[in-house]
């Protein structure tokens, strides 16, 4: 068989791994588990014989009132991952690019290479995306520009001023995509681009339950975009693409205010224990916007990853990022917080 060249040189996907018996702060997870009202309001559904709403309509309109947008300005996809390849397939012709940063989330990556685009990567500078680099690799074939805000795996973010002039800088015909994942852990400036979407008919935002309300199990994710994009989004999207169970937690979780508040709380507390043990450690790091943080182990990260696992906890380390001597890990409870710096200190030691 012909397999496509494009599909053959996709990097194949490198997740946080998962072992039993260990620690797993590998994948930005929420530690404090899943929004309990979601939890109980899946276990009420009685039967999964009927097709899930193919429109997601309650969930939809729950985010219209959320955001004072109208439902038709939301797209909800299985997990955020899946609403990455849409854009792509409204966009992207044979000899054209995608824009993103060099150190970030693989799928801006994945989503350009399945529709045979090719990914153009801009030089972060301290760890954060920066516009004008950006610009740069921008011409006349680029169809896309991925902002990862808070970016993964450096958490930092760009602030509301430089992603406007990022939005100023190149052709309304590009579109901006900002994967605000990891946005609700960010300070009192970050600056969410929803309420931007009717200013600029090229913005999308995305968004997923993955992460804040610990649902990354039921593959839940929305794009944010005016209606006319969204309609072209639509026309990519499977039929049913957003299971029942998933519709259901994600409704009740976004009420859950309390789950929200607890972990973005416990994320605060363990940045700021983390932040003085490796002070204390003379380690650098990035000062995070989202629920991880990425440190410079200043060693080959694959071999402090290995010693962390050898002692019980899975992270991440951040070769496939580009970042070699870098690891990243979830900010977990108070408990995990001093496991992983305990064993770090071992790691470093050991190496
Ligand atoms: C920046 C970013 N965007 C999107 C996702 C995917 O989220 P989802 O679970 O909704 O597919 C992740 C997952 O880790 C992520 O880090």
């Amino acid at each position: 068989m012909n397999i496509k060249e494009n599909i053959k040189g996709i990097p194949p996907y490198v997740p946080g791994i998962k072992i039993d018996g260990k620690e797993k702060l590998s994948s930005n997870e929420n530690p404090l588990g899943s929004s309990p009202k979601a939890i109980s309001a899946i276990k009420n559904i009685d039967s999964y014989s009927i097709y899930p709403d193919g429109s997601s309509s309650e969930l939809r309109d729950a985010l219209s009132n959320k955001y004072n947008l109208k439902p038709e300005n939301f797209i909800v996809g299985n997990g955020s991952d899946e609403i990455l390849t849409w854009p792509s397939l409204c966009l992207i012709n044979n000899g054209d690019n995608a824009v993103t940063g060099q150190n970030t989330f693989s799928e801006y990556t994945f989503s350009t290479l399945i529709t045979n685009g090719e990914i153009r990567k801009a030089p972060l500078i301290n760890g954060t995306f920066n516009v004008n680099e950006i610009v740069n690799l921008v011409d006349a074939k680029t169809k896309i520009i991925y902002v990862c805000n808070p970016n993964n795996p450096t958490g930092t973010y760009l602030p509301k001023s430089e992603i406007l002039k990022l939005i100023n800088s190149v052709s309304s015909e590009i579109l901006i995509v900002i994967d605000e994942a990891y946005g609700e852990y960010g300070d009192e400036n970050f600056y969410s681009f929803i309420p931007e979407i009717n200013n600029y008919p090229n913005l999308l935002v995305l968004k997923t339950f993955s992460k804040i309300y610990g649902l990354a199990s039921l593959r839940l994710g929305y794009a944010v975009a005016n209606e006319d994009l969204i309609l072209n989004l639509w026309k990519t999207k499977q039929p049913f693409n957003v299971n029942q169970a998933a519709q259901v937690g994600g409704l009740a979780a976004l009420d859950d205010i309390d789950f929200v508040k607890k972990s973005i709380e416990m994320n605060n507390r363990g940045k700021k224990y983390i932040y003085n043990e490796l002070n204390r450690l003379g380690l650098e790091y990035y000062e995070t916007q989202a629920n991880f943080i990425c440190i410079n182990v200043n060693k080959d990260c694959k071999e402090v990853y290995n010693s962390i696992l050898e002692q019980g906890m899975t992270i991440r380390p951040c070769t496939s990022f580009g970042l070699p001597t870098h690891i990243r890990i979830t900010i977990g409870t108070e408990e995990q917080m001093k496991k992983f710096i305990k064993y770090l200190e071992i790691a470093i030691s050991d190496i």
